[in-house]
């Protein structure tokens, strides 16, 4: 696909893959991204998995034809982008490649060649001229690997964005982006807010008409959305007023007590959703947490602590600096309930987390005492809102 003259998309759609870093769900594949600018100097950016070779290869050269690559330039080197160095080296020997420093140490523990006699190193803004088109490029590391860079193509106005804009699911999918870009960042980038806003104090002022992420679609209208996406996002700022409700039951008396809590705040016409932590995806759950400007957990107690699950969430918030959110608790135990004391310990060094009183506590099952803490809660949700 030309993305702009002389600029094409050659990357590859997997349509087999259901987990993505072993650990993502997809439920529409995954695209990578790889793009070839053919100048007096041909540059290849970037690899595709490792999988996905043959079409990868089919595509550069139903392009190319006879002509040779110059270039190889190397945004970041994750498996996903970078797997492929090698058969591009071997099939195109001349060829140089043009990447950061840390990215050519990696090179040398992936394959045990950091290339020495065929590199250029990179360093902030410096400069690739390949005829009509110029590549400058800016580091960003720990956006959200340390060796990450992204170049901005001074002719057509792209920026190269590396993973940064990225979403899970293949090109051809008709899907709005944010949903799945948001459960990408906050999977895959959430941690480095404070990089990614580095990284755009750096491109201020550049003319940016088109983004280019190593995944998802090539963004070129309405851009100002998805900066301004990237901007609440890094800043962990909340998208919404709105209860996220994420339980998590055994026997299904705390699924009951956060049911009762959803259709309540229904009918007073306040937003709310519910996840299922014990079936549904847990990184859905962590970026809609970051969405909304309330949280209500709802767990068992178990083995003095709460359910695996829950823990392993609670851990994720706290690793991606959850903060200055809402937060709501339902606990449940049959003889001893000790859930709130366990989140509020996990959460002490969360900043800004305001507490929504009362702590709703069931003793097995969701009874008529329940349903009034619970009628309380809901009102202290919605004056709460801020
Ligand atoms: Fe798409 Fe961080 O690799």
């Amino acid at each position: 696909m030309e993305i702009a003259k002389d600029i094409y998309n050659v990357g590859v759609n997997d349509y087999n893959v259901k987990l993505f870093e072993s650990q993502y769900p997809l439920e529409n594949g995954m695209a990578y991204n790889s793009y070839l600018i053919i100048d007096e100097k041909i540059a290849l950016l970037d690899t595709v998995e490792k999988d996905l070779k043959d079409e990868w290869l089919n595509n550069i050269k139903s392009i190319l034809k006879e002509r040779k690559i110059d270039y190889l330039i190397i945004h970041h080197m994750e498996p996903d982008h970078s797997s492929n160095i090698l058969s591009i080296v071997n099939e195109y020997k001349d060829i140089t490649i043009v990447a950061t420093s840390k990215a050519f140490s990696m090179m040398k523990n992936f394959f045990d060649n950091e290339f020495l006699d065929q590199r250029i190193v990179i360093k902030d803004n410096d400069e690739l001229n390949l005829g009509k088109h110029t590549l400058k490029f800016f580091l960003a590391p720990m956006v959200h690997w340390p060796e990450v860079m992204m170049s901005y193509e001074k002719e057509s106005k792209i920026l190269f964005s590396s993973d940064a804009f990225g979403k899970f699911g293949t090109n051809d999918l008709k899907e709005d982006w944010e949903d799945e870009a948001r459960r990408y960042y906050y999977g895959i980038v959430g941690k480095y807010g404070k990089q990614v806003q580095l990284v755009f104090k750096k491109l201020e002022g550049l003319d940016i008409a088109t983004i280019a992420s190593l995944h998802g679609p090539i963004l070129n209208e309405n851009l100002d959305k998805y900066f301004n996406y990237y901007k609440l996002w890094s800043n962990l700022e909340e998208e919404e007023k709105g209860a996220v409700i994420v339980y998590a039951s055994i026997y299904g008396h705390t699924d009951e007590a956060a049911y009762y809590l959803f259709n309540k705040l229904n009918e007073k016409g306040y937003k709310a959703k519910t996840i299922n932590l014990v079936k549904e995806d847990i990184f859905k759950a962590v970026s809609d947490a970051f969405c909304y400007s309330t949280i209500i957990i709802a767990t068992v107690t178990y083995n003095n602590d709460i359910l695996p699950k829950m823990k392993m969430f609670i851990n994720m918030l706290k690793e991606r600096n959850y903060q200055n959110r809402n937060v709501g608790i339902i606990e449940n135990g049959s003889w001893a309930p000790n859930a709130n004391n366990v989140i509020k310990s996990m959460l002490s060094s969360s900043l800004n987390i305001n507490y929504l009183e009362p702590v709703v506590t069931l003793s097995s099952v969701l009874k008529d005492n329940n349903k009034n803490q619970i009628d309380n809660l809901v009102n202290n949700i919605i004056k709460e809102e801020r």
